[in-house]
């Protein structure tokens, strides 16, 4: 058997073209462009290539982009106050702090202050706690980019069994209560779980979220199975790898995402996705 690939690349296209023609409508009827505000402290080379292909993408679907740049790390209260006018500015749609954020720098506690319906990254508790409760508003982007590449398999998913590997807040989390939304069984693992190639035996969905080269080992996993691998690990050759023995896998897996060409640009597509919507319900 060898696995039908799920491509991220073409599904985030296809979202970026519906997304370009909702903000031309909206240019068309004498509305502003959205506007996503980004915000990326320090030097961190991976960070800046993110921020560049997130400001990318914002420019072609016209939605505009405000880069904060800061090279030295400023106080938290100065951030605190950039944040504050962020938020009162009626100008700005979204927010997004790129992280990680270089110490001391609290990524909670800024990430708190940024006004709920302007966290296009859906990180703030509120966003969280309103998916958690089955209301959600801004969906945090990589678990809400999943849930739609999920979809075009076309596969019904009420009752199977989905195992997710990697309990972080802004992904494994919220992946579990997004899955859970969609009538899944939903398993968790994390740096404590004892026996992970039992759980991942027993995955009708796998969701690798570690951030560890090859953690799971391709013949670990059910026949058929959905796999979707949402690790980017840079190896010491240069190459990106996920946390999925990919050749190995697809021998066995029913659907299975590439890296990369997989879960990363559908993060970056919600991500304008969450911004039109707050430009739309401020
Ligand atoms: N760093 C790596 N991925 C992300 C993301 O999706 N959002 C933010 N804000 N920072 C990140």
């Amino acid at each position: 058997m060898s696995a039908r690939l799920i491509d991220g690349k073409h599904i985030a296209a296809d979202l970026l073209a519906k997304i370009k023609t909702e903000v031309d409508n909206r240019l068309a009827t004498g509305l502003r462009a959205p506007c996503l505000a980004v915000v990326l402290i320090g030097k961190d080379p991976a960070s800046e290539i993110y921020v560049r292909n997130k400001t990318e993408a914002c420019q072609r679907v016209g939605i505009r982009s405000v880069a904060h740049k800061i090279e030295k790390t400023p106080t938290e209260n100065a951030l605190l106050q950039l944040v504050d006018e962020l938020n009162a500015n009626p100008d700005i749609d979204g927010i997004l702090i790129q992280l990680p954020l270089p110490p001391p720098l609290r990524a909670d506690l800024l990430i708190e202050r940024i006004r709920p319906s302007k966290d296009v990254d859906g990180f703030h508790p509120y966003n969280v706690g309103r998916l958690a409760v089955r209301r959600p508003a801004l969906r945090p982007c990589t678990p809400a980019g999943v849930m739609t590449l999920l979809q075009h398999t076309g596969v019904d998913l009420h009752g199977l069994h989905a195992v997710i590997i990697g309990a972080s807040n802004h992904v494994g989390r919220p992946m579990g209560l997004e899955l859970l939304l969609a009538g899944c069984t939903v398993t968790t693992c994390h740096r404590f779980t004892k026996n992970l190639e039992s759980h991942v035996a027993e995955a009708d969905i796998l969701i690798a979220a570690a951030g560890k080269a090859r953690l799971i080992q391709g013949h670990w996993i059910k026949e058929g199975a959905i796999v979707i691998d949402i690790g980017m690990n840079r190896l010491a050759d240069g190459r990106l790898v996920g946390d999925i023995d990919f050749q190995e896998a697809e021998k066995r897996a029913g659907w299975i995402t590439p890296v990369p060409g997989g879960v990363g640009p559908m993060t970056v597509a919600t991500l304008l996705a969450n911004t039109l919507a707050a430009a739309s319900c401020p």
